[in-house]
């Protein structure tokens, strides 16, 4: 090559003046172009080969669309390799729950070790520090301040219009707070060089082109964060989409945006893991399923944060909570501090003579209730008391059952005299389940 430039060098010596300076700038420009393709070429190949858990270069690549991104914290246990693509969903566009294979189960033994549900506080992934935003008159989120740690699932509780989706959408960067802070990993979401591989969000709101497939949809979003495309077959197979991942979006069930929107957050292997409202729109499988997810995630020593208004919901998921109410913490700690001290059990008793035991019992200073089903709720008295008093009365008793609180009522007295919730205190009708006790 370097001979042949010579000669192109040599020939345009031969040339006239005019000419010979022309060439003489094509060829340097020529030359200065070839060093610079080789540059580029050079850096994509050595990209290329970073696996995903590598730290990502010092540039700062193109901010994706959607999926926060909070630092991630050196995990207690090597995240395994996904499992294999579970049976295929049906092709009718209805995916069964049943039918997806989530992240193997972790061993409680190792949930244990890793998480442990008070696990000693260590430094947050996620830190919001009187974080505000307001819409118009509006204070949706106000001078909230939590943190959230690694190796557990932290439940975000509140009614509908407490300010979670807002918050959730601050810690991502997708709102601009009025006041405070939040970061990830120590900084601000923008501030992530590569975001879907610290954080990645399942958000409420989801934005994606209705005419492009799954498939599509996830490999553009592998892209601008140099996500080796494997991954993405990997993701679509961990929540069972696989057979109808090059189906267009927009004829995807709620319950199927829902799991796709999870292989998006799921995408970048990220430390940090967000969901608002998963189980909306899918089914008991479906729910089961989300469940045992985020239990595995928080088994492998990801942070985990989820947002519910279903008191029952989180009583079985998360590890800890944090409640707010109009946009302000009501309290962060772990699910049964926070029922123990909110929500006093009581115990439920059935009879044949239930004026009489109801009498009784008030006589020796219980709380009585009575239920539909010709049941007493008796608080301020236990188990035992109460089956004393039956016994020396010889009343019969057909049941004697200690009931546990429930996170709702927990939810409840938590806001009880709080004239600042006293006007949303009560869930929607069909917004709250009872926790089976
Ligand atoms: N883009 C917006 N414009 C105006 N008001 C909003 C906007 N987003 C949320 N809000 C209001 O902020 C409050 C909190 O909303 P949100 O964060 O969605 O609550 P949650 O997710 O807990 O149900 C609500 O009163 C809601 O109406
Ligand atoms: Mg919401």
């Amino acid at each position: 090559m370097t001979d042949a430039l010579a000669e192109v060098l040599a020939a345009g010596f031969h040339l006239g003046h005019g000419h010979r300076h022309g060439l003489g700038i094509v060829v340097l420009a020529l030359l200065v172009l070839a060093v610079v393709v080789a540059a580029v070429l050079l850096r994509r190949r050595a990209r290329a080969r970073r696996p995903i858990g590598e730290p990502p270069p010092p540039p700062v690549p193109p901010v994706p669309p959607s999926a926060p991104a909070p630092p991630a914290a050196p995990r207690a246990v090597p995240v395994p390799p996904p499992p294999p693509p579970p049976p295929s969903p049906p092709g009718d566009g209805q995916v069964l729950p049943g039918q997806l294979v989530p992240r193997p189960a972790a061993p409680s033994a190792t949930v244990g070790a890793v998480a442990g549900r008070h696990a000693r506080r260590g430094e947050p992934t996620i830190e919001a520090v009187g974080l505000t935003k307001r819409f118009g008159q509006k204070v949706a989120v106000d001078g909230l301040s939590f943190h959230l740690e690694p190796g557990r699932v932290t439940g975000f509780l509140g009614p509908n219009g407490a300010g979670k989706s807002t918050t959730m959408r601050l810690i991502m960067g997708l709102d601009r707070p009025d006041a405070g802070s939040v970061t990830v990993n120590g900084r601000p979401y923008h501030d992530l060089a590569w975001p879907l591989r610290e954080v990645g969000a399942l958000l409420e709101a989801k934005a994606i082109h209705p005419g492009r497939s799954a498939r599509a949809h996830l490999v553009m979003l592998a892209k601008t964060n140099r996500i080796p495309r494997r991954r993405v077959d990997e993701v679509l197979g961990i929540v069972g989409l696989t057979s109808v991942a090059g189906q267009r979006v927009g004829q995807y069930s709620l319950g199927m945006g829902q799991r796709l929107g999870i292989a998006a957050a799921l995408l970048g292997d990220p430390g940090i893991l967000m969901f608002d409202e998963p189980v909306n729109g899918l089914d008991t499988d479906g729910i089961r399923w989300v469940r045992q997810l985020l239990r595995n995630l928080a088994a492998e020593g990801r942070t985990v944060f989820v947002s519910s208004h279903l008191m029952s919901e989180m009583a079985q998921t998360a590890d800890e909570l944090v409640v707010i109410g109009r946009g302000r913490l009501i309290a962060q700690e772990p699910v049964a501090e926070f029922t123990s001290r909110y929500a006093k059990g009581y115990v439920r008793v059935r009879s044949p003579q239930l004026d009489v035991l109801r009498s009784a019992l008030e006589a020796a200073g219980a709380t009585v209730e009575p239920g539909q089903d010709r049941s007493l709720s008796v608080r301020g008295m236990s188990q035992d008391a109460i089956g004393e008093v039956a016994w020396r009365q010889s009343i019969l008793l057909h049941e004697l059952a200690p009931r546990s609180a429930s996170l709702e009522e927990a939810f409840m007295e938590s806001t009880e005299g709080n004239v600042e919730f006293g006007g949303e205190r009560r869930l929607a009708p069909g917004d709250v389940q009872e926790v089976p006790s």
